[in-house]
This record gives C-alpha cells, sequence and structure tokens, in this order.
C-alpha cells in the first residue's frame, strides 16, 4: 500500500519508496566494494529486516546466502524492554564466516548490541552492521555501524518492514503515525 491509501493514519512520511530504494542502492555499491572477493554472509532480524534484505541483496551485483534470526525485545508498545530472547537462531554456522547484520532501525541500540555479542561469540570472521535507519538520539548503547542508510529524529515510524502492532508493514514508504492511531 501507498502513504495516500492510509493517509488519514499518517502524520508524515519521512522518506519515500523511491528514495529509500536510491539509498539502499548507494549502500549496496559500497558494501560490493567492501567484500569483494569475500564470501559474505547476509544475517537479517526478523520480521523488521524483510523489505531492506530484499532490496539490498537484490541491489548487489554478487551471488549472496542470507539467514535470519528472530529475537523479541518489544511487545506490542513502542518501547524496547532491553530484554532480548531468541525466538529463530540461524540455520547457518557462522564460525570463520564475514556476516553482515541486516537491520531495519537502530533505536536505543540495546537489541542490535545484545546480537552482536551473541553472534560475536561464535567466532566470526568478521561481524559489521548495515541498518536502513538510525535514530541517535535515543541512543542508549554505542554501536558501531558500518552501513547507515538514514539518521532520523526520535519519532516512532512505520512501513517498510517496520511496524506498529503487527500493522502498517506493506506499506512502501516509511513514516510516522498520526496521534490518533496510539489511542
Ligand atoms: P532498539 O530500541 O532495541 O529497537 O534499538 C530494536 C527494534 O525495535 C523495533 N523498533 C521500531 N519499530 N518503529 C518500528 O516500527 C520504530 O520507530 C522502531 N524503533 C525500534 C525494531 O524492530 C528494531 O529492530
Ligand atoms: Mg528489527
Amino acid at each position: 500500500m501507498d502513504a495516500s491509501d492510509i493517509s488519514g493514519d499518517l502524520d508524515h512520511v519521512l522518506y519515500t519508496e523511491r528514495e529509500i530504494h536510491e539509498r539502499l542502492d548507494e549502500l549496496a555499491a559500497q558494501i560490493a566494494v567492501d567484500y569483494e572477493g569475500k564470501d559474505v554472509l547476509l544475517v537479517g532480524v526478523l520480521k523488521g529486516a524483510i523489505m531492506v534484505m530484499a532490496d539490498l541483496m537484490r541491489a548487489l551485483p554478487t551471488s549472496v546466502p542470507m539467514d535470519w534470526m528472530a529475537v523479541s525485545s518489544y511487545g506490542s508498545g513502542t518501547k524496547s524492554s532491553g530484554v532480548v530472547r531468541i525466538l529463530k537462531d540461524l540455520d547457518t554456522d557462522i564460525h570463520d564466516r564475514h556476516v553482515l547484520i541486516v537491520e531495519d532501525i537502530i533505536d536505543s541500540g540495546l537489541t542490535l548490541n545484545w546480537i552482536r555479542s551473541n553472534l560475536l561469540s561464535r567466532g566470526p570472521a568478521s561481524l559489521e552492521i548495515c541498518t536502513l535507519l538510525r535514530k541517535p538520539d535515543a541512543a542508549k548503547v554505542t554501536i558501531e555501524c558500518k552501513y547507515v542508510g538514514f539518521d532520523i529524529p526520535n519519532e516512532f515510524v512505520v512501513g517498510y518492514g517496520l511496524d506498529y502492532d503487527e500493522r502498517y508493514r506493506n506499506l512502501r514508504d516509511i513514516g510516522t503515525l498520526a496521534p490518533h492511531v496510539y489511542s
């Protein structure tokens, strides 16, 4: 669906589908150069990263494998609990592999910080992070992130895989919700 289909639910659009694709193409070009000659494994974090993964991997000029992890850190609300639980682990043994985590958003950073330490303990050859969005003003921990699509203000956003209570993931664009949706 497009922003125009749910304009009553949205406050404003932050990035259009086209802007997102253009930025992901740029990141993919950079990733292709950095990993030239290396076999990189893309690790997505379900469910939010599905769109980023789909578009980023198609923008890469080489064939790349992917794997997925699912963790719980949020309930149905909009605040990170900091308590992370693995709901689905990787199918792949990442020991000695070059791993690139693909994320939708780094908010407080608590979730990704936990995932990062967990994956590092498995002895990958390298571990980097690619996130489409980052909220610098919301950071509770500092995470080194090699590829960042956009730094955004500290507002709750939906669309392009990102949800509010499991809805709005299929919005093509990224936007903020109108206040009446929360109440
Ligand atoms: P933290 O705070 O641990 O958050 O960095 C990690 C996960 O929480 C989700 N998240 C959001 N989802 N709009 C969303 O739809 C947001 O503004 C938002 N902020 C955080 C997301 O799944 C992220 O991986
Ligand atoms: Mg996520």
